[in-house]
């Protein structure tokens, strides 16, 4: 693993993070590119060309870590024309390129298709319109696929369970095939595949083949009408372990659709894994500030906040958080505390009721937190947003500098100003 004590304090690859915490401050992102390549590995090992991995820049956004997955021959999932611009700017191709999402705006669909996106996952038979309607203006072909609802239970949080029909995502299954043939008849409409997400942070595979069944079964419906679908992307979703749980394994889950797939000609598999790839490869340091014991509880105030990570006060979330000066097995802390940030709300919290041995200025680290971490955060009580540093072996590379405070009110002015 790429955090592992050695010589009494928690290293990232070969370096030690109190170094980093103090070389760059904290709150502070570090994510390790040994890791992100092994996370990449399992996937790409198992998923042979033509077969694609389109990396969801949505759980780590960093130009850095995408410029790295690029490199290892990624594809991309985006939900935003931001996020494709992103893509671009990190050395990332825009056909190998798939935009998700419900709610593609009139500019990020003329953006993608000036950019030769290579797919659009298509939720809804109003954006097949549009889409239709935008590619025709220019004169050009847009590349489609229909996102179905399959309708399975991926049980995980209700917040991240995607592929219920109580969701707003995809397009009901039942009505899945008239909206293809329509797509089908358009002038300016290339249909390539259809797609499914049903959730993320999944732990069993189960769901995910149950999803791929009913997905094939639409292919051959579909195809005995004539239209020809290339291809089955079948989302992201694959979690990991934040405290004992058992991760799926990546490699069955892979042959398994591998192998169902198989069963038909000329048919690409692809996958849109986010959490998977860099979610164990990240971790967020802080600053111990305070200790501050209470009737009830004890509290440890560190300098995150929820604005820095958000899944513990959004979800409920558990992420491990161990002190990064290594404890002695002999001498356990018995200090049980809240840890908690400094923003003005009671859900700011990291964990409840946990074993640490921090005192004020020791470096804590907040464990899996690569993904969905640095991407949700925000500037609420007017805090600037954390640095992000990349590990590689021995090299570190800052690959976002902490925002100033100045970076925080550009672009307002006070009523009256002229702009
Ligand atoms: N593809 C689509 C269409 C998606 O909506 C998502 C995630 C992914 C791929 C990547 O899923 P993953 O492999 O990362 O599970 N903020 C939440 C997670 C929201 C996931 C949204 N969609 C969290 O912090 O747990």
């Amino acid at each position: 693993m790429a955090f592992e004590y050695r010589n009494g304090s928690l290293h990232a690859d070969a370096v030690d993070l109190n170094q980093l915490a103090h070389d760059y401050g904290t709150p502070l992102y570090v994510y390790s590119a040994q890791q992100i390549r092994a996370n990449w590995k399992q996937f790409a090992d198992h998923w042979p060309q033509p077969h694609q991995l389109c990396y969801a820049v949505k759980a780590n956004s960093n130009l850095g870590v995408l410029h790295l997955l690029a490199q290892l021959g990624a594809g991309f999932d985006i939900v935003s024309g931001g996020e494709l611009a992103r893509v671009i700017a990190a050395g990332g191709k825009a056909s190998a390129t798939v935009f998700s999402g419900v709610g593609k705006s009139k500019e990020e669909i003329a953006y993608a298709l000036e950019q030769g996106i290579g797919c659009f996952n298509v939720e809804s038979a109003a954006e097949l319109e549009r889409i239709n309607e935008i590619a025709a203006a220019k004169g050009v072909m847009a590349p489609v696929s229909f996102r179905v609802n399959p309708d399975v239970d991926a049980q995980t949080h209700p917040y991240i369970a995607t592929g219920l029909k109580a969701n707003k995502f995809g397009i009901a299954m039942q009505h899945a095939k008239t909206v293809i043939r329509r797509g089908a008849e358009m002038s300016h409409i290339h249909v390539k595949g259809v797609d499914c997400h049903i959730g993320s942070q999944i732990l069993t595979t189960q769901p995910f083949l149950d999803a791929a069944d009913r997905m094939l079964q639409l292919i051959a419906d579909v195809r005995a009408e004539g239209i020809e679908i290339t291809h089955l992307d079948m989302g992201g979703g694959v979690g990991i372990p934040y405290q004992q749980e058992k991760s799926p394994a990546v490699s069955e889950y892979l042959q398994a659709l591998l192998a169902k797939a198989a069963q038909f000609d000329n048919l690409t598999l692809m996958l849109e894994p986010g959490r998977a790839i860099v979610g164990n490869a990240g971790v967020l340091l802080s600053k111990v500030e305070y200790y501050k014991p209470g009737e009830e509880k004890n509290f440890l105030l560190v300098d995150a906040g929820m604005n820095d990570l958000l899944r513990p006060a959004l979800y409920q979330a558990y992420h491990q958080i161990v002190a990064v000066n290594e404890v002695p097995e002999s001498s356990p802390s018995d200090r049980l505390v809240d840890v908690v940030g400094p923003v003005c709300e009671t859900g700011d919290f990291f964990g409840h009721a946990r074993h640490l041995s921090a005192n004020q200025d020791d470096i804590i680290a907040i464990l899996n937190a690569g993904a969905y971490g640095f991407t949700m955060s925000s500037n609420y009580n007017t805090r600037p947003r954390a640095a992000e540093v990349i590990v590689d072996g021995d090299q570190i590379h800052l690959v976002r500098q902490r925002e100033r405070l100045a970076d925080l009110w550009k672009g307002e002015s006070i009523m009256g100003a002229k702009q």
